[in-house]
């Protein structure tokens, strides 16, 4: 595999679009291929599960419905898009993977943490992301962001909720720091860029040699 996988995570409202679109800009600029892609999502059916999800009563489904939902959506995605992309030597740029899972189902939803561990196992088998960008900004932020807009299934949680799954996300930045970097989400957007760019010319000279 000849690509580089690269995956976006955030609470919701941390600006994961703005700053995917100035990725995506800066690797067509340095003259990588890349392709963008988000979970769930990215396939047909994929874009059929997250509507389902997206549009249901918050709480309407439990833990575990929502966990196999992702699963079956990553499965078909890693083997219809994101390997085939690696595979041809692509960027991947993906709108959340299983570290969403993670955070919202096993942190935010308490499913259970066994089934979590092998449907990674099952369905990831190899595949981590080359680099993780953690866009993070306390809550308020991120919530004065989204307050206009219809919520979604994961959108009408309570605060709580938003606080396991931001508290999450740090303890997988501190358990793997040398996959995922923290980005300060709460700063200007010229300062998320210069961070953005800094993170990928670290990370591209470090896999250089
Ligand atoms: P977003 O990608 O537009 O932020 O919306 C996707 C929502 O789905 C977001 O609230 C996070 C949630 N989600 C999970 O709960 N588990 C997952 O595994 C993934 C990929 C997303």
């Amino acid at each position: 595999m000849s690509g580089v996988f690269l995956t976006i995570e955030g609470t919701e409202g941390v600006g994961k679009s703005t700053s995917i679109g100035f990725l995506r800009s800066f690797l067509e600029q340095a003259g990588y291929s890349v392709i963008v892609t988000r979970e769930p999502g990215g396939t047909q059916l994929g874009e059929r599960i997250r509507e389902w999800i997206l549009s249901s009563r918050a709480g309407s489904l439990s833990a575990t419905t929502e966990v196999l939902l992702m699963y079956a959506a990553r499965a078909h995605h890693i083997e219809q898009v994101i390997l085939p992309a690696l595979n041809a030597g692509k960027w991947v740029i993906c709108d959340r993977f299983a570290d969403a899972t993670t955070a919202y189902q096993g942190a935010g939803r308490r499913a259970d943490q066994e089934l979590l561990q092998s449907l990674n196992k099952a369905v990831l088998q190899d595949l981590t992301p080359d680099l993780t960008l953690l866009l993070d900004a306390p809550l308020d932020i991120g919530f004065g962001r989204i307050r206009h807009r219809e919520k979604d299934h994961f959108e009408q949680e309570g605060r709580e909720f938003f606080e396991k799954v931001r508290a999450e996300y740090h303890a997988i930045a501190a358990r793997e720091p040398d996959r995922v970097e923290v980005i300060d989400a709460a700063q200007t957007p010229e300062d998320v860029q210069d961070s953005l760019r800094s993170a990928l010319r670290r990370f591209i000279a470090r896999h250089k040699h």
